[in-house]
This record gives structure tokens, C-alpha cells and sequence, in this order.
């Protein structure tokens, strides 16, 4: 018995090292089938080290569709597939020929074929990276499956812009199903039937580096790239633990995935999007996806109007029978389609209720009313049902395909969603329901038939969930004791380097009940406290902020946790509760920046300037490349400096733009950032980088040496003699009224006359060279084309006179003419009418309008005031 295991053993091993089936090559008249090779499980191609093969092959469990796939051995992974689209039975042939390689199937159809090629083949090859090449005989490469991905890319495989992967259907059928992730000109998407719902760039984890184009999308050994400058510029980077295989793939649940495999242990590096509520079709049609906070894991159920389809999808439809559901006109689903004598009526979805489309799409009509909303919808025969946001009056519409909704996390949500609908049940003859359920009192019986299986379901999912919950419940009360925290909270999870998490008990007897108000943001109101063990603390309550889940804000906070420097705000702790979101910082006393710079208190002296100026730009160099995660401030400002004793500088409030949605960082950047320190970039959207910090920080430091706001500046032949009258015209402008700082800095740096530029408060008590020094750099940081700016860490190299100072190249500070001349005249309109000048411009109020229409964004960027909010 055992010598003839041994033998078996020994004969199978030998038969796989001295057989076909132990090669890296084949050659031409070659041909495989499945049944032929069924020993080997269909395989007959086997890379050098033996990481990858090739197969005849049935994924899963089924045994009718056959595949010419390329495997990743230790993972069991399907890598390509050349005949997705049209599966073969078990005997039919896999043929190598000098003309490239066929599929037939048993009874001699051609089911896939490479295309014609160039000259004829004199091998195949598969290689140690997972690529299948037909080589001529000077093995040139004929063909390469690198070429034609299907839904992964591995280590050495380039997807180029214009080229896409597409997710299977399902794990065992292998055809194009509806997910895809294209490369763009600027960013990796995936999109559901033409709606994109994910952005690479926007993940927590990416940076993006350059503005450049992106030619293409590579992953390596120690990160995912999207390229460009051919292959020398990253323009967007995710950076990932070291490990030699990596594949990418967009799975068929819809999510983007990258994993590394250790042996056959897979490694979840990276997927998006992280929330699968924002899935489009997580919930079938019309289901409505909720979050469960403790399991991560989505329930889909319906939302108000609805009720669960007859299918056995997960679809929704209309409660009430008399309105029926219609497919979009170029749909190639059956369905009901609209016609000109179809009744069309609006279903309303319950309150707070999210589509992944409308934080991607621009709506299609702004400050119109639901009635005119609903009426361009009706319109339309793509168009399925539309979001109308209540207070901006824009109308987002839902096209081609009805996904899933989710239940929206933010409390501001005022949209309001309603599903088009005709009046009337689906016609049978046009195709009903695929084919059943068609008509409203077949719907009990078909109910009754399907529940019992998909219910039980349910009520398991049901059970265990509820097991679950009060589980982490029952520990969380004993451990904390305190039975009045809500349940639902963050003890289901943890995350490492969290800091400390205070009740909201505990942090509204530190204020006093809220009660000393020491300053208001974009954020929300911040208010002093005094911590039970005598520590002052500043407590930031928030309102604005877009909570895609506690889970994420606990990340977001346990990397700004992270973050220490000397010149940087420390956050002490923090308090998520409810819907409560506060931060408690150390307490800074002498205030912001601007309160000491532009007040009416003692002159700041030059050499404080000089070191608060050096201090942000350390504190700067440091969220830039010295901490673990990258953090772009995105605010840069005066009102965003705080000092203490000895003019030390430190920066507050980094590391929130990530806390933003989508939406909401529209909305910061239309509304709530503050005009004089946005770069350019931002009104262009092109990419936001490290780089445009550096450009208000640019514009900070002029303001240092001018101790004046960049936008309030009266020449100083004006604000010497402020009390008596409006002295000559100045030098460099024509305009009675204001100047442009930035652009009077450039004037006076071209004429080398720097001690005109400096505070006139300061007396003199400095010199020339020293305000050129502040100038020069200031001039660098903002020149218009990013790459030119110098990076924080150069910046305070220079200052610290370490390397020389740069020499502001003067074509890159053009536009400051341009913005300049723009300036003098809304100000000389400003001051003939004596109002606002954001009162010629509504338009930049509307948070939502980002449709970069040239002149209103414009003159967002240069208008004198602050637009913003309270900050
Ligand atoms: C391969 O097959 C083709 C046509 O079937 C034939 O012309 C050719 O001679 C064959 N080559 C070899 C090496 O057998
Ligand atoms: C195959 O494995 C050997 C030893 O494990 C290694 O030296 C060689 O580089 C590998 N070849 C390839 C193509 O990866
Ligand atoms: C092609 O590659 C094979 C294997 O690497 C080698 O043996 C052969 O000499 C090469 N032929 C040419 C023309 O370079
Ligand atoms: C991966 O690619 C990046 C960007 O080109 C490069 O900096 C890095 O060194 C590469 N890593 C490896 C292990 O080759
Ligand atoms: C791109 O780079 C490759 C090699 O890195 C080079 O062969 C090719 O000529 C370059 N193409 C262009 C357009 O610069
Ligand atoms: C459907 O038709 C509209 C125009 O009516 C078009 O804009 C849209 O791209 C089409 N969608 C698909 C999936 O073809
Ligand atoms: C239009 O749709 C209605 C149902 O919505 C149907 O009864 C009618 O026959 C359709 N008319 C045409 C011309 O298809
Ligand atoms: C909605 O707007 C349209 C066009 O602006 C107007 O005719 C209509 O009266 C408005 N309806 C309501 C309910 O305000
Ligand atoms: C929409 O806003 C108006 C006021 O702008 C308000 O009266 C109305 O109640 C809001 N509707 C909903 C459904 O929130
Ligand atoms: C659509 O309906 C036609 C005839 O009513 C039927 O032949 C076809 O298979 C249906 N297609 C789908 C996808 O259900």
C-alpha cells in the first residue's frame, strides 16, 4: 500500500517536471482543452518559478463555463481571462498557431481569438509577473495579455488613460459586469453605468503630488501610482507596505481592491470605497443601504414608499401598486419605458436619504424650485427620478440606472429625493417584470413563495446582529459604568494612537455649560475650558463637519492625533457621542495671528515676524513630509496661526480638510476658505497638492512684513497720512482706492525699493535686506505654476539662510497683474458705490455652484472682503 503511494507520488511529480506541463513556453502546433489536461486541473502552462499559470478553467464550483484564464497559483486567483465574454464547454480547445492563439469551441465555432498580428509566432511564453507573450523568432513580442486587463493588474502591468478594467459578475461568471475603474486625465474612477461613485484621489490614504496629466495607473512592490510625463512624474500616490506580489483588482462587489499575498495569506492593503453604502448597487434597485456601526456590515432594506420587489434581487418597488417603476430609454433592460401619454407622479424618499451619483455629478439646474425640478425630469426619458437640495434650490437628477440609496450620515442633509413613476402597473405587454409578478395580485402568492428562503435569511442576519449589538453594549456598560452613554458608540472599535476620548459630560462642565466663546470657524465655535486637573483647553464644537461614520472620524482624529511639533496646535483629546463631534486643543494664549498683526495693540517687532514666519514654515515642513501621513492644510491663514509667550508660533486645525465630504469641501473651498490665500489651483480644479499650502503661506508672510491684510492695502503714500487726506496717486496704480499687496510687492521687488513694502509701524528699525529676504521667498511661494513654488522644507532652509534665497521667476507672477488691475477696479467700484463689492457677485454665495464659470470664481479670488462665513 505504501510503496504504491510512494509510486503514485513519485510517478505524478515526474510526470509534472519531464511534461509539457512544467513550462514556461509553448510553441505552435500546440492545442489544450480542459478534459485534456484534466489532471493538472486544466493547466498546461506554468511560469518559471512556477507563480503563475495557465489553464483551461471553471471558476467556482460550476462545471459549465470554461475560461482560458492565467491563475495566480498560491491564491487560486483568476488574473485574465481571454474569453470572459463567451465561456466554452470542458472539451473544447485552446489552439497555438502561427497566427496567434484561438478558442474553439466542441463543435468548431471560434469563440475568442488575438488579433491579427504582425508577423507569425514562434512561441508563448508566460512569465514570472503573470504576463502571457507570443514572441516571433527573434522573440520579439507579437501580443502580450499585459494589453488587454480584465479586472486586475499586477506588478509590471500599466493601465493607460482611456483604458479600463471591468468587474466580473459574479465570482464563477466571469463577463463584463457593471463596475469599471478608468483612468482620467487626473484621477483612477469607478463608475456604475456612467455615474462615477469613487474617486482615488479623494481616499483618505492618497496623495496627490502633481498637477501633471496622468498617462497611467502602476502599482509596485511599496505602492499604487498614477503616472505621468511618461513614467517620471507621480501625480497621485498611495503608498503600501513593502511585499513582492500585488495585485489590483475591481472585485464584483463593486469595490476597488488591493491585496498582497505572504504564501497564500491575502493581505487587504487598500479598498474603495471604504463605506459599501456607497456601493451603487450594494441594495439591488431603489433598496436603501444603512450602516450597521458595530458589524461595518451594510443591511439593505427599503426605503418609505417602497417595498421589497418580487424578484429575487433585492429590488424595491412602489408600495402602493397603482405607480410602477420605469427603465431609463436607452436602457437595455425590459421594462416599462416612458412614453408620451404615460401619468408620471413623484414617489418621495424618506428624510436624509443620500444617492452616491449627486456627490459626484454637477446638478443639473441651480436655484430653480421642485416643481421646475421635477418638470425637467419628466422631460426626459433618462432621467429616473431627481435630489432636490432644499435651501440651494439645485436639481440633481438620477440617470440610466436606478442604485441603491443610503442613508445619509450628515445631519445637514436637506435633499430631498423622489423616484419618477407612472401611474398605472407595469404594461404587461411592453416586457414587464421579467416576465413575472407582472400583474399587482400575482405579487401576495410570488411574496409568499420567495420569503420563506430570502426571510429566514434575514432573520438570521437579523439575530446575529442584534447578538452582536448587545454584546458590545452589556461590556461597554460594564466597563464604563455610566449608563447614560448611548450605546451606539465607539467602544466597537479600536484604533490605535487614539487620543484621550472624553464624555460630553465631562467636556460641558469644563466649559462651564459652553459658556466662554473664544472664537468662531468654519468648523464650528471654539470655547475655553479648564480640565478637572487645572489644564486650560480650547474645545472645539463642530458642526460642519461630514461624518461618513464614527469609524472614519476616529481615523481622521488618530492621525492628527499622532502629529507632534512644537508648532503645531496639539490635540489633547476629543468626544464623539451621538451626533456630538467636539476636539479639545491646548490652550494658546495670546491669541490668532491676525488679532496681533492687524489689531490695534503693540507692533509686532521684526524679529518676532521673522520667527513666526520661520515657525509656520517648520510646522508646515512637517505635516508635508515629516509625519507618517502626508496633511495638506488646506487653510492657511492668519485666523489659523495661534501664538504663545515668546511669539511662538503653531498652526491649528490641520488635518481637518479630510474630515470633509465631497460635497462639503465644494463648499469649503467656494465659501469657507478665505479668498487671499487660496492658490489658483483651487479655482481651476486642477489637483490640490502640498504645493498650495506653500502658495498661502506665501501670502502670509507678505502680510507679515506689511502688517496690513493683502486685500486692505492702501499704497504708502495713502496710509502714511490716513488722518489728513488722500495724498498722490501711487506709483504703481492708477486706482484712488485700494491696492493689491501681493501685486505692489512685485512692483516694488522689480524697482529693488523693499523698505516701502515694510510695516510703516515698525519705524525703520529695519533694514532692506532683511524685508527682501521675506519678500523674495513670499514672491516664490506664490508663483501661479505649483512645480514652481518652492517645497516648505526649502523654504525653511531659506529662511534660516542655509541656502540661498530663490529669485521669483517673474513670468510665473503675471497673473498678479491681471488679478491686480481686476482688483483696482471692483475696489474703485467698491468705493463709488460703497457697498460690498460681494454684492456685485451673489453668484460666489451659492456653495454649490462650482460650474467655474470664469468670472464669478474669479472674482471670489481677488474680492477684497472675506465671503466666508464666521471665521
Ligand atoms: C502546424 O499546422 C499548420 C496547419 O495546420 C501546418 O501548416 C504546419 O506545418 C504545422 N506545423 C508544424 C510544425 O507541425
Ligand atoms: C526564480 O527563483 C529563483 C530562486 O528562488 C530566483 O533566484 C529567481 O530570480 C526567480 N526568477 C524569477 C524570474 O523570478
Ligand atoms: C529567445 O529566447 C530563448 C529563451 O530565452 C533563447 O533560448 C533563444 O536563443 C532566444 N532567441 C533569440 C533569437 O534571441
Ligand atoms: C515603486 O514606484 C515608485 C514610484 O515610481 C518608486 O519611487 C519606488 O521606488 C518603487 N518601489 C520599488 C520597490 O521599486
Ligand atoms: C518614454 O520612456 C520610455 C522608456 O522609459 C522611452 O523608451 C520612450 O521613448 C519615452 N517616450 C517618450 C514619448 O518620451
Ligand atoms: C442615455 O441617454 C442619454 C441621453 O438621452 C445619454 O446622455 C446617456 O449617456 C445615455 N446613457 C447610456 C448608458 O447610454
Ligand atoms: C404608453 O404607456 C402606457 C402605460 O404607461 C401604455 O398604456 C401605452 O400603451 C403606451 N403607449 C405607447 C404608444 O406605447
Ligand atoms: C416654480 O418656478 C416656476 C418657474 O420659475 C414658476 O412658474 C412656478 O410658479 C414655481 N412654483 C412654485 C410652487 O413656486
Ligand atoms: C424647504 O424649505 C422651505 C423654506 O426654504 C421650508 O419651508 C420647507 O419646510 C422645506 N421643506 C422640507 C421638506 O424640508
Ligand atoms: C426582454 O423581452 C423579450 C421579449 O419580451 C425577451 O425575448 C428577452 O429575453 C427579454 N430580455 C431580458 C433581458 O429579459
Amino acid at each position: 500500500m505504501a510503496s504504491f503511494i510512494f509510486f503514485l507520488s513519485f510517478s505524478l511529480s515526474w510526470a509534472i517536471v519531464s511534461g509539457i506541463s512544467w513550462s514556461e513556453f509553448l510553441y505552435p502546433n500546440f492545442t489544450a482543452s480542459h478534459y485534456k489536461f484534466i489532471d493538472g486541473g486544466g493547466s498546461f502552462l506554468f511560469s518559471r518559478n512556477g507563480t503563475f499559470k495557465a489553464a483551461m478553467s471553471s471558476p467556482g464550483t460550476q462545471q459549465t463555463r470554461y475560461y482560458f484564464c492565467v491563475i495566480h497559483v498560491v491564491s487560486h486567483n483568476i488574473v485574465w481571462s481571454a474569453n470572459r465574454d463567451a465561456p466554452v464547454s470542458s472539451s473544447a480547445q485552446m489552439i497555438l498557431d502561427f497566427n496567434g492563439i484561438k478558442i474553439i469551441e466542441e463543435d468548431g465555432s471560434l469563440k475568442w481569438s488575438t488579433p491579427g498580428l504582425r508577423s507569425s509566432v514562434s512561441a508563448l511564453e508566460l512569465t514570472e509577473t503573470g504576463n502571457l507573450i507570443l514572441m516571433d523568432k527573434f522573440n520579439g513580442t507579437l501580443w502580450e495579455s499585459f494589453h488587454y486587463p480584465t479586472d486586475t493588474i499586477l506588478i509590471g502591468q500599466k493601465l493607460p488613460v482611456g483604458r479600463w478594467l471591468s468587474s466580473a459578475k459574479t465570482e464563477d461568471d466571469l463577463s463584463t459586469g457593471d463596475y469599471k475603474l478608468s483612468i482620467t486625465a487626473d484621477d483612477a474612477i469607478l463608475q456604475w453605468h456612467n455615474q462615477i461613485y469613487w474617486k482615488f484621489s479623494m481616499a483618505t490614504k492618497a496623495y496627490t503630488n502633481s498637477n501633471q496629466a496622468v498617462e497611467y495607473m502602476a502599482v509596485n512592490q511599496t505602492g499604487l501610482y498614477l503616472f505621468g510625463h511618461n513614467g517620471s512624474v507621480v501625480v497621485v500616490q498611495l503608498n503600501l507596505e513593502q511585499s513582492n506580489f500585488r495585485m489590483i483588482k475591481l472585485d464584483v462587489s463593486g469595490q476597488f481592491i488591493v491585496s498582497s499575498y505572504s504564501t497564500a495569506d491575502r493581505n487587504p492593503d487598500f479598498a474603495g470605497p471604504v463605506d459599501r453604502c456607497r456601493i451603487p448597487f450594494i441594495c439591488g434597485s431603489v433598496g436603501l443601504c444603512t450602516d450597521d456601526s458595530q458589524s461595518g456590515a451594510p443591511l439593505c432594506s427599503c426605503p418609505s414608499n417602497f417595498k421589497a420587489g418580487s424578484s429575487k434581487t433585492n429590488d424595491c418597488v412602489p408600495s402602493d401598486a397603482s405607480y410602477s417603476l420605469l427603465v431609463s430609454c436607452n436602457s437595455t433592460r425590459n421594462g416599462t419605458k416612458l412614453n408620451s401619454s404615460s401619468l408620471i407622479s413623484y414617489l418621495r424618499l424618506g428624510y436624509g436619504t443620500d444617492y452616491f451619483a449627486t456627490d459626484f455629478a454637477a446638478p443639473i439646474k441651480y436655484g430653480i424650485n421642485l416643481t421646475s425640478c421635477q418638470d425637467l425630469c419628466s422631460a426626459r426619458c433618462s432621467c429616473l427620478g431627481v435630489f432636490f437640495g432644499n435651501s440651494s434650490g439645485s436639481c440633481y437628477q438620477l440617470e440610466n440606472e436606478l442604485g441603491s440609496f443610503r442613508l445619509s450620515s450628515s445631519s445637514e442633509n436637506d435633499q430631498l429625493g423622489f423616484i419618477k413613476t407612472i401611474v398605472g402597473p407595469p404594461s404587461s405587454r411592453g416586457g414587464g417584470d421579467n416576465g413575472f409578478g407582472s400583474q399587482s395580485s400575482n405579487f401576495p402568492i410570488v411574496a409568499l413563495v420567495l420569503l420563506p428562503s430570502s426571510g429566514f435569511f434575514l432573520l438570521v442576519l437579523l439575530a446575529f446582529l442584534w447578538c452582536r449589538r448587545s454584546r458590545v453594549y452589556t461590556k461597554g456598560k460594564t466597563k464604563v459604568s455610566r449608563p447614560s452613554s448611548p450605546s451606539e458608540d465607539i467602544d466597537a472599535f479600536s484604533i490605535m494612537g487614539l487620543p484621550t476620548r472624553f464624555d460630553y459630560a465631562e467636556l460641558e462642565k469644563a466649559t462651564d455649560g459652553f459658556k466662554i466663546k473664544i472664537g468662531s470657524g468654519g468648523f464650528g465655535t471654539v470655547y475655553k475650558g479648564t480640565l478637572p486637573d487645572g489644564t486650560e483647553v480650547a474645545v472645539k464644537k463642530i458642526t460642519n463637519l461630514g461624518l461618513q461614520g464614527k469609524k472614519d472620524f476616529c481615523t481622521e482624529i488618530a492621525i492628527i492625533g499622532n502629529v507632534h511639533h512644537v508648532n503645531l496646535v496639539k490635540l489633547k483629546g476629543f468626544c464623539a457621542q451621538g451626533r456630538e463631534r467636539m476636539l479639545v486643543y491646548e490652550y494658546m494664549n495670546r491669541g490668532s495671528l491676525d488679532c496681533t498683526l492687524f489689531g490695534t495693540g503693540p507692533v509686532l517687532e521684526w524679529q518676532e515676524r521673522l520667527d513666526i514666519a520661520l515657525g509656520i514654515a517648520r510646522g508646515l515642513a512637517y505635516l508635508h513630509s515629516g509625519c507618517e501621513h502626508k496633511i495638506i492644510h488646506c487653510d492657511v491663514k492668519p485666523e489659523n496661526i495661534l501664538l504663545q509667550e515668546q511669539f511662538q508660533a503653531k498652526i491649528s486645525d490641520f488635518g481637518l480638510s479630510k474630515l470633509l465630504t465631497p460635497e462639503q469641501s465644494s463648499l469649503f473651498t467656494t465659501m469657507r476658505g478665505t479668498r487671499g490665500y487660496l492658490a489658483p489651483e483651487w479655482l481651476t480644479s486642477s489637483a490640490i497638492s502640498d504645493k498650495t499650502d506653500v502658495y498661502s503661506y506665501g501670502m502670509v508672510l507678505l502680510e507679515l512684513v506689511s502688517g496690513r491684510k493683502n486685500c486692505l492695502f492702501r499704497a504708502r503714500s495713502h496710509s502714511t497720512s490716513d488722518d489728513n487726506s488722500n495724498g498722490a496717486p501711487s506709483s504703481s496704480s492708477s486706482s484712488q482706492g485700494l491696492i493689491y499687496f501681493p501685486l505692489f510687492a512685485l512692483d516694488m521687488h522689480e524697482e529693488g525699493r523693499y523698505l516701502e513694502l515694510a510695516d510703516s509701524r515698525l519705524e525703520g528699525r529695519v533694514t532692506s535686506e532683511e524685508v527682501e529676504k521675506l519678500v523674495c521667498v513670499a514672491l516664490c511661494c506664490v508663483h501661479e505654476e505649483p512645480t514652481l513654488r518652492p517645497n516648505m522644507g526649502s523654504v525653511v532652509s531659506m529662511l534660516e539662510g542655509e541656502i540661498p534665497l530663490c529669485q521669483p521667476n517673474l513670468a510665473s507672477l503675471n497673473f498678479l497683474r491681471f488679478y491686480g488691475r481686476r482688483f483696482a477696479e471692483s475696489s474703485a467700484v467698491e468705493e463709488s458705490s460703497g457697498k460690498d463689492s460681494v454684492t456685485l457677485f451673489p453668484k460666489a454665495n451659492n456653495s454649490r455652484d462650482r460650474t467655474n464659470s470664469g468670472s464669478n470664481t474669479y472674482f471670489s479670488y481677488i474680492s477684497s472682503q472675506q465671503v466666508s462665513g464666521p471665521r
